[in-house]
C-alpha cells in the first residue's frame, strides 16, 4: 500500500498532510513512515517464516547506514530486526536505541582496533572480517580479552552485481572481502587461529540490484565453497547473502523480495537436502534500502523560480549536502508537488543553494509549481540522512516519523551555532 499519496490534491505521508509538516518543523525536513517501514520489514520477516525458518534459522540483520535514526532502529529492533554495523559508532546507536548485541554483526574493511575492542566487550554476535591482516589483529585483541572472536569471512564471490561501479562491490577489482581463491587458504588460518571462532560465511556484491540473479549466483559459490570446508572440518554455522533488493526509484518493478527468498530458500534447501543428514544452516540477511528507502520523503520549499536562456531552475532549501546521491550517483528521484495546482506545467532542474554546479536534485522534470510550494524528493528514506553533510555550514535537516495521525520529532534540526560549537580559535 502507498503511504504517500495525494488526497484531494494534497501530498499526504500516511494520514498527515506534508503541509502540515512543514509548518511545524520548516524544511528541509525528512519524514518518514512508520508504517512503510514496518511492511518493507515484514517482506522479509514473512518470506523468512513462510519458508520455515524460525529465530534460529534466518536471521535479519537491517544495514544501519542506510538510516541509522535511532527511532528507526528502535522500531526495527521491536520488529525482531538485528542489525548489519560497519562502525563502532553504528554499534553505539544500536544499543542506544535498544538493539541487542547478540544480534550484531559488523562489517567493513578498516575496523580499528578500539572498534573491534567495543565489540569483543559488547559480545557481538559475528565479525564479517574483508582481510588476512583484519584477522590477525581480531584474533590478537580477542586473546587480550580473553574472550574468542566469532568470525565469518567476507568472500569476494567475482560477480558483476550489474549496478552503479560505485555501490558494485563483489568484483575481483573491489577492495572488499577475501578473493574466492584465497578463501579456502584463508580459513585455514582462522580456524587455526587460537583466539578466533570461525562460525560463518558471508558476501555482499553490491547495493541497487533489481535483478536477484547476480546473489543467487554468489550464492552457489558461496555454497561451494561450505562444500569445500566441511570436507576439511571446518563447519559453517550461517551463511549471509549481504545486502537486499534495490528499489524501483524510477517507477517499474523490482523483484519482490519474497520471490528472492523463495528462490534463495529453494536453493539452500534443495542443497541441503542432496547432503543426506546435514544440519540446518542459517540464513542471514543485510538489507538496508528496500527497508528504508520507499519509506522517506525530503519535504523542501521552493524559493525561487529562475527562467534562463537555456534552463529553468526550481531553487530549493534543500541542497547536495541533504541529499548527496543525484550528485555522486546521478541518481533519479521522483520530485512531487505537495500541492497539486492546476497551473501549466513548466521543466525545471531542481537545485539547491550549495556552491556547486553538482548540487542539483533533479533534472529536466515537468512541474506546475509556483516560488513557495514545497516540494516532496521521493524515495530517499536510504542513504539521504545519513550520508548528509554540514556543507556551507549548513545545518542538518529535521527528521520526523509519522504514525497515521501522529507526527513525531525524531532528529531536530541542526543549528548553526551547533556546527561550530566544538571548534576553537587558538591563542
Ligand atoms: N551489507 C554491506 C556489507 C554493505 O556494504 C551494504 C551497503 C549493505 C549490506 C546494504 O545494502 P542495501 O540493502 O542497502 O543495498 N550510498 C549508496 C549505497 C551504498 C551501499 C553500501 N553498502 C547509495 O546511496 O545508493
Amino acid at each position: 500500500m502507498p503511504h504517500f499519496s495525494y488526497e484531494d490534491g494534497v501530498l499526504y505521508a500516511e494520514h498527515t498532510p506534508l503541509t502540515d509538516i512543514a509548518e511545524q518543523f520548516g524544511t528541509p525536513t525528512y519524514v518518514y513512515s512508520k508504517a512503510a517501514l514496518t511492511e518493507n520489514y515484514s517482506a522479509y520477516a514473512d518470506a523468512c517464516r513462510k519458508y520455515g525458518r524460525g529465530e534460529s534459522g534466518a536471521l535479519i540483520c537491517y544495514s544501519v547506514k542506510s538510516n541509522s535514526n535511532l527511532a528507526v532502529l528502535n522500531l526495527l529492533q521491536q520488529c525482531g530486526s538485528g542489525f548489519d554495523i560497519v562502525s563502532g559508532g553504528e554499534l553505539l546507536r544500536v544499543l542506544a536505541a535498544g538493539g541487542s548485541a547478540s544480534k550484531v554483526i559488523f562489517s567493513g574493511v578498516g575496523k580499528t582496533a578500539d572498534e573491534m575492542r567495543l565489540a569483543l566487550s559488547h559480545n557481538i554476535l559475528c565479525f564479517n572480517v574483508e582481510s588476512i591482516p583484519e584477522l590477525h589483529r581480531l584474533n590478537e585483541i580477542a586473546g587480550q580479552m580473553g574472550k574468542p572472536a566469532p568470525v565469518s569471512l567476507r568472500i569476494n564471490p567475482n560477480v558483476d552485481a550489474k549496478t552503479h561501479p560505485y555501490i558494485s562491490t563483489g568484483l575481483k577489482e573491489n577492495k572488499f572481502g577475501i578473493a574466492y581463491e584465497e578463501a579456502l587458504a584463508t580459513y585455514r588460518i582462522a580456524a587455526v587461529l587460537p583466539h578466533i571462532r570461525v562460525v560463518g560465511i558471508d558476501c555482499h556484491i553490491g547495493s541497487q540490484l533489481l535483478d536477484d540473479a547476480p546473489l543467487l549466483e554468489a550464492l552457489d559459490k558461496l555454497i561451494e565453497l561450505i562444500d569445500a570446508l566441511e570436507q576439511e572440518g571446518i563447519a559453517i554455522h550461517h551463511l549471509d547473502i549481504g545486502g537486499g533488493i534495490g528499489i524501483p526509484y524510477e517507477g517499474g518493478d523490482s523483484v519482490p523480495v519474497g520471490d528472492y527468498l523463495a528462490r534463495l530458500f529453494a536453493k539452500i534447501d534443495e542443497w541441503r537436502r542432496l547432503k543426506h543428514g546435514a544440519s540446518p544452516i542459517q540464513v542471514m540477511f543485510e538489507p538496508g534500502r528496500s527497508i528504508t528507502g520507499n519509506a522517506g520523503v525530503l519535504l523542501t520549499e521552493i524559493q525561487y523560480l529562475k527562467h534562463g536562456a537555456e534552463k529553468n531552475f526550481a531553487i530549493v532549501d534543500a541542497a547536495m549536502n541533504d541529499l548527496i546521491r543525484p550528485a555522486m550517483y546521478d541518481a533519479w528521484h521522483q520530485v512531487l508537488p505537495v500541492i497539486q495546482h492546476k497551473i501549466p506545467a513548466e521543466t525545471y532542474d531542481v537545485v539547491g543553494p550549495v556552491c556547486e554546479s553538482s548540487d542539483w536534485l533533479a533534472r529536466e522534470r515537468a512541474l506546475a509549481i509556483e516560488q513557495g510550494d514545497l516540494l516532496a524528493i521521493m524515495s530517499t528514506g536510504a542513504y539521504g540522512m545519513t550520508m548528509a553533510s554540514n556543507y556551507n555550514t549548513r545545518g542538518r535537516a529535521a527528521e520526523v516519523m509519522i504514525d497515521g495521525v501522529n507526527v513525531h520529532l525524531i532528529r531536530k534540526r541542526e543549528s548553526p551555532s551547533e556546527l561550530f560549537a566544538s571548534e576553537s580559535i587558538p591563542g
